[in-house]
């Protein structure tokens, strides 16, 4: 008996010490089993967190029911986690929405860190989203920009108030959906209707809570709620709009195809034909899945976000308008593409300031680590999901000079620039998880802003002012402006 309680007593003693020993970031308190969920406030998390690192600091912990959480909100960790310690914290956590809609992990975004990573992502980097293969799309991303000109030259002669989120958003669809699938569902008001719910619902259930995901044995409780059967319809319904594509591209006569380029789909077909990867249908449909929930609103969302700080700011209206509208005189074209974009120095700090200040994806996507490792002198297990808040990076005082004000003026002394090397701006994230749709993405974004103003002059619908332009943020994954923006135009003869 006397020996029993002693080996307790030593065992206790055992794990008293290791506890001891284990330093894990500081945070808020929890309570027992939910941990942190009832504290955190989803509409806005990334303004949520950046509160907490006033408490806490630049890195803090919090727990949602099993899970272990660290955020991070500063640019000196963000390297350590996303470049001197990647190959820690590069795995993606295997939730519940990840794994339906990414079939079981085989699409880039959500597939774990391992072997077939490692070939998905070269096969994106390498063969779907080269900065070679974008060039190839530009003549079709500048017929989608001329569109777009058309059509908001036709709106402004009604003299009305326009939506520019609205038409943002269809020309980058548009031009996804031409990329991707070679099609343009724009045209037609029933399959339009049909792709926006369909990525609507893909992207709400990414933000969807599942008390699978952090409490064992609750699956019941997502049946419960229907959580369960709304994934389960959502997935036959994305499943079956990728079915048709494919169909459409592998018997051509099915459909009319609109493709006059070589589009994703025909790339991928082509991989799997040659017998390069061992694709299946489902690695297809994976990958296009992920390129249509991450590439189609978030160079929208920037857009508009550019368009919001310019008619704010009149006078980084007027210099930007200013520099382009000359550059595409001395064209002689009134036009210009993109190779001239890169020698317009304002209006290339017009860009990374709407990125410093309102980056798409406020949180980047969510990491989990692989090992143990260290960070900061703190204890990080395996299997603990990494939030990175570039929100909060972008308006560190500490790097930033009057960080909430939009001023591109910081970036023309600046070296900084957001392709993953400058941790103070990290919108397309960095390392082995880094964002592989970065130069389709700007070239999307530099594309439409400098056509918008060079052919428009905007101003603020009769009887409001500046202040009336809000920036308020809907909540998800994307960041997009809450409210529409909406504001008057007139060519610029
Ligand atoms: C303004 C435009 C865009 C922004 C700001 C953006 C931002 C991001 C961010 C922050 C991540 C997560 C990085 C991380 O986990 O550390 C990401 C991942 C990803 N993005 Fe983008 N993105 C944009 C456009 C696109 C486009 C156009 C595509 C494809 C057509 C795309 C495809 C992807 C994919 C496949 C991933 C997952 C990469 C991985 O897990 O390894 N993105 N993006």
């Amino acid at each position: 008996m006397l020996f029993i309680i002693y080996f307790i007593l030593l065992l206790l003693l055992f794990k008293l010490k290791r506890h001891k020993q284990y330093r894990s970031p500081p945070g808020p308190k929890g309570l027992p089993i939910i941990g942190n969920l009832h504290q955190f406030d989803n509409s806005k998390p990334y303004v949520y967190l950046a509160e907490l690192a006033k408490t806490y600091g630049p890195i803090l912990s919090l727990r949602f029911g099993r899970v272990p959480i660290i955020v991070v909100q500063s640019s000196k960790i963000a390297k350590e986690v996303l470049h001197t310690q990647d190959l820690n914290f590069c795995s993606r956590p295997s939730m519940i929405v990840f794994q339906k809609l990414s079939y079981g992990g085989l699409d880039i975004g959500f597939a774990p860190y391992g072997e077939y990573f490692r070939e998905i992502k070269k096969i994106s980097v390498v063969y779907l989203l080269s900065s070679k293969r974008v060039d190839s799309f530009t003549p079709m991303l500048q017929d989608e920009v001329a569109r777009l000109m058309k059509k908001i030259n036709s709106l402004s002669s009604s003299s009305k108030v326009i939506n520019l989120s609205e038409l943002l958003l269809g020309y980058s669809s548009s031009n996804i959906c031409r990329i991707a699938f070679g099609k343009r569902y724009e045209d037609n008001e029933g399959s339009r209707s049909r792709f926006h719910s369909l990525l609507n619902e893909a992207q709400a259930l990414f933000t969807a809570f599942f008390f699978s995901d952090y409490f064992p044995y609750s699956g019941w409780l997502d049946k419960l709620t229907g959580q369960y059967s709304r994934l389960d319809k959502t997935f036959k319904d994305l499943d079956a709009f990728f079915e048709e594509i494919i169909s459409d591209h592998i018997n051509p006569n099915k459909s009319e195809s609109e493709s006059d380029h070589e589009d994703i789909i025909d790339v991928l077909l082509h991989l799997k034909n040659q017998r390069c990867f061992e694709f299946s249908m489902n690695h297809i449909k994976a990958i296009s899945m992920i390129i249509f929930i991450a590439g189609t609103d978030t160079s929208a969302a920037m857009v508009v976000w550019a368009m919001t700080e310019l008619i704010k700011n009149a006078n980084s209206l007027k210099i930007v308008q200013e520099e382009l509208r000359n550059a595409a005189q001395k064209k002689g074209e009134g036009s210009i593409d993109k190779t001239d974009l890169a020698n317009l120095e304002y209006f290339k700090a017009v860009v990374k300031e709407t990125f410093r200040l309102h980056p798409a994806v406020p949180l980047l996507a969510v990491h989990e680590s692989i090992k143990k490792s260290i960070i900061e002198g703190y204890d990080i297990q395996p299997k603990t999901q990494v939030y990175i808040n570039e929100w909060a990076i972008g308006r560190d005082p500490k790097i930033w000079k009057e960080p909430d004000k939009f001023m591109p003026e910081r970036f023309l002394e600046s070296t900084i620039d957001f392709k993953g090397y400058d941790f103070e701006l990290i919108p397309f994230g960095a390392g082995r998880r880094m964002c592989p749709g970065l130069n389709l993405g700007v070239t999307n974004i530099e594309l439409a802003l400098a056509n918008l103003l060079i052919h428009f002059d905007w101003e603020i619908p009769p009887g409001l002012n500046r202040k009336d332009i809000d920036t308020d943020t809907l909540p998800g994954i994307t960041m997009h402006k809450k409210n529409p923006l909406c504001l008057m135009v007139k060519p610029y003869l």
